[in-house]
């Protein structure tokens, strides 16, 4: 049987501040299997970052055992660590973190630079990427002359250039307006039908509620795990839209038997 995606056994992680120890998480045991969505909810300083950060392989654990494909990831090195980031993980955080000074084409080539691949091929994988989360021809842009949610889908893009079959996603709706996370959730649902795995922190349970599982965490530890139908992104931006457009039509008519 095939080992699961993501098995972290008794994970703690503690800071040392000063003559203090911040014990951010103390002990999580938690299994995650390919293609599910799972949602890391919890109020802030809980450890959902914490846990993120670890998850990502961007930060080591004080104690306890984490495998990734079954390989152990306590025992690699630095390199090892980056490769395993680059071969597997996408990531999406909040602030996109996206160069300002270059175009949302050279943003999504970057990981792709960094992995060797030539100029041709880079142009022609970032394009692919842009076009899957609805940007063809926003390409020139910088990220100052687009939008919250399109500078997300170029982040989304970055994350997804690479092929990595995980996308981690931090707040990735934390900066955006109710309309534009239906778009940015549509995106990642999306993709998480073509057989990624996508876990995803959140304070919004509106936006939990598009994952097919739910971790809540307090101080540390799991408090909760519950698997639940996801709500479809797709279906709740339609009728936002259709909302939207019925309360225009009926302003609109008003203004019209003023004029009239
Ligand atoms: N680099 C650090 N050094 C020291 N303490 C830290 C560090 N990073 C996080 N902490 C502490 O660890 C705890 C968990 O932090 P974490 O960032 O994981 O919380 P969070 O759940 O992501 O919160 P938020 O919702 O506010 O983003 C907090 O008490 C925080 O102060
Ligand atoms: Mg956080």
């Amino acid at each position: 049987m095939a080992p699961p995606l993501i098995e972290m056994q008794d994970i703690s992680r503690t800071y040392v501040m000063g003559d203090n120890l911040v014990h951010a998480l103390r002990g999580v045991d938690l299994t995650i299997e390919t293609g599910s969505s799972v949602a890391i909810m919890g109020t802030s300083g809980s450890g959902k970052s914490t846990l993120m950060n670890i998850m990502g392989c961007l930060d080591q654990p004080t104690r306890g055992s984490y495998r990734i494909n079954g390989k152990n990831v306590g025992v690699m090195s630095k390199s090892q660590l980056a490769d395993i980031r680059g071969r597997m993980i996408g990531f999406v955080f909040q602030s996109f973190n996206l160069l300002s000074r270059t175009s949302a084409l050279e943003n999504v080539e970057m990981p792709l630079m960094y992995q060797g691949v030539s100029g041709g091929k880079r142009h022609e994988r970032a394009m692919a990427a842009l076009e899957a989360v609805g940007l063809k021809g926003r390409e020139d842009h910088h990220p100052s002359q687009l939008s919250g949610g399109q500078q997300q889908r170029v982040a989304i893009a970055r994350a997804l250039v690479c092929e990595a079959p995980i996308i981690m996603a931090d707040e990735p709706t934390g900066a955006l307006d109710t309309k534009t996370s239906f778009e940015v959730m549509g995106i990642l649902q999306g993709l998480v039908a073509q057989g990624k795995t996508l876990i995803i922190v959140t304070h919004e349970a509106d936006i939990a509620g598009y994952a097919s599982r739910v971790i809540t965490l307090r101080d540390g530890l799991i408090i909760e795990d519950k698997a639940q139908a996801p709500v479809d992104a797709a279906k709740e931006l339609a009728r936002v839209t259709a909302e939207k457009e019925a309360a225009d039509r009926a302003l609109a008519a008003r203004k019209g038997e003023r004029a009239s």
